[in-house]
């Protein structure tokens, strides 16, 4: 099953918003095939694996291994079930269930009614924390939400608006560092800012650093003060603006626009239920610091990707706070990024 983890990750994040699931053949203690699910729309991990083995025969007393329960329904592809019942292979070990409606257990069931071995259960806290973006957007209804920031060694996160003479980034990291957020913005699906960032920062919110799609950006704007001329609509990614009500847009088409309908508090939950609907499963939310602690006094948040500068300010706008379980850390040169998690959602380990 570690294999199969491995494998996997291989069809991340291509395989967007299907869960990257990672799948093994194994006869007579050796592993005779191999596969993981494709991008977006492609045969699943375990039409792979079985299609790579080369002596189909062999099939009768083999075992198949797959992180996630195979699917029962036709998608975009059809149920995984039927090629493995017609594969003939007797035992089947699956890591977790699949939460989805139109299988949760049913692909189960068929195999059990069809008179395969079957056994799941298997190194399911790694598989959960794994596909931790699908099986939020299942199970919860919204994308798994990661905050991300940089914060300097004094704490602030920029200098103070009014000491700033140009709009561009101040940069706390290093180009690692930041080269890494752009990796992250491929692997996310949908990123998240204020509109003072938009404006200080001049921000585009691509992914210009690293191979991958951009996100789908969303800008929060209640008051519509950002520029049109603002990078963040240059029509290089899909982008959507969240604005109060009555307000209109026309200029930007086609920039998506959001009516605000709740309070500052309860606009996290609004733009998760847009963003569910339109299957997008997770979510970056990169700043500023209001923004970043609204989703905090929510709750609407599952992951904090912290780095950590060595580089002094002096002053400037204060790094959030939070209280959250820390999970693991790891140097980038002479920055340092740190991984929690919020203690209600356990995903990730
Ligand atoms: N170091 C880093 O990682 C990092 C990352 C991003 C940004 N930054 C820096 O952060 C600074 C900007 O941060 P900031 O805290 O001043 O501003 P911000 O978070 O970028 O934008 C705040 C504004 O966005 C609107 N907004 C955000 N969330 C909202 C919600 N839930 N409901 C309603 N409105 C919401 C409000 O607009 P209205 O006031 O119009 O209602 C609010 O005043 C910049 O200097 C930027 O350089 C640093």
């Amino acid at each position: 099953m570690k294999r199969c983890i491995q494998l996997g990750r291989m069809g991340f994040p291509a395989a967007s918003p299907n869960p990257a699931v990672g799948c093994i053949i194994e006869c007579d203690g050796q592993v005779i095939g191999e596969g993981y699910t494709q991008a977006f729309g492609g045969p699943h991990a375990e039409v792979m694996a079985l299609s790579s083995v080369k002596n189909q025969d062999v099939l009768s007393k083999a075992t198949i291994y797959v992180s996630l329960e195979p699917c029962s329904h036709y998608g975009k592809t059809p149920p995984c079930v039927n090629r493995i019942l017609e594969s003939g292979i007797p035992r089947v070990v699956v890591g977790i269930l699949d939460p989805n409606p139109q299988v949760a257990g049913q692909g189960i069931h068929r195999l059990l009614e069809a008179g395969r071995q079957v056994h799941v259960g298997v190194l399911e806290e790694e598989i959960r924390s794994e596909l931790r973006f699908f099986l939020t957007a299942q199970e919860q209804k919204r994308p798994y939400t990661v905050l991300k920031w940089a914060q300097s060694a004094d704490g602030f996160i920029a200098p103070l608006a009014s000491t700033r003479t140009e709009k561009t980034p101040v940069w706390l990291t290093n180009r690692a560092a930041r080269q890494r957020v752009h990796q992250y913005r491929t692997e996310i699906q949908s990123i998240l800012i204020g509109w003072k960032t938009a404006e200080e920062d001049q921000a585009q919110l691509t992914a210009r650093d690293w191979a991958g799609p951009s996100p789908r950006r969303i800008l929060i704007d209640p008051q519509g003060k950002t520029s049109p001329h603002s990078p963040i609509f240059d029509q290089s990614a899909p982008t959507t603006l969240f604005v109060n009500q009555g307000m209109t847009y026309a200029a930007l088409a086609p920039i998506e626009v959001e009516q605000i309908r709740g309070s500052v508090n309860e606009l996290p939950k609004q733009v998760a239920g847009y963003l569910h609907r339109k299957q997008c499963n997770s979510l970056l939310v990169e700043g500023g610091a209001f923004t970043l602690s609204t989703y905090l006094h929510s709750g609407q948040w599952d992951e904090i990707r912290l780095f950590r500068s060595p580089v002094e300010l002096g002053d400037g706008v204060a790094a959030p706070q939070f209280k959250a379980d820390f999970i693991r850390q790891e140097a980038i040169g002479n920055n340092q990024l740190e991984f929690y998690k919020n203690t209600q959602n356990s995903f990730l380990i």
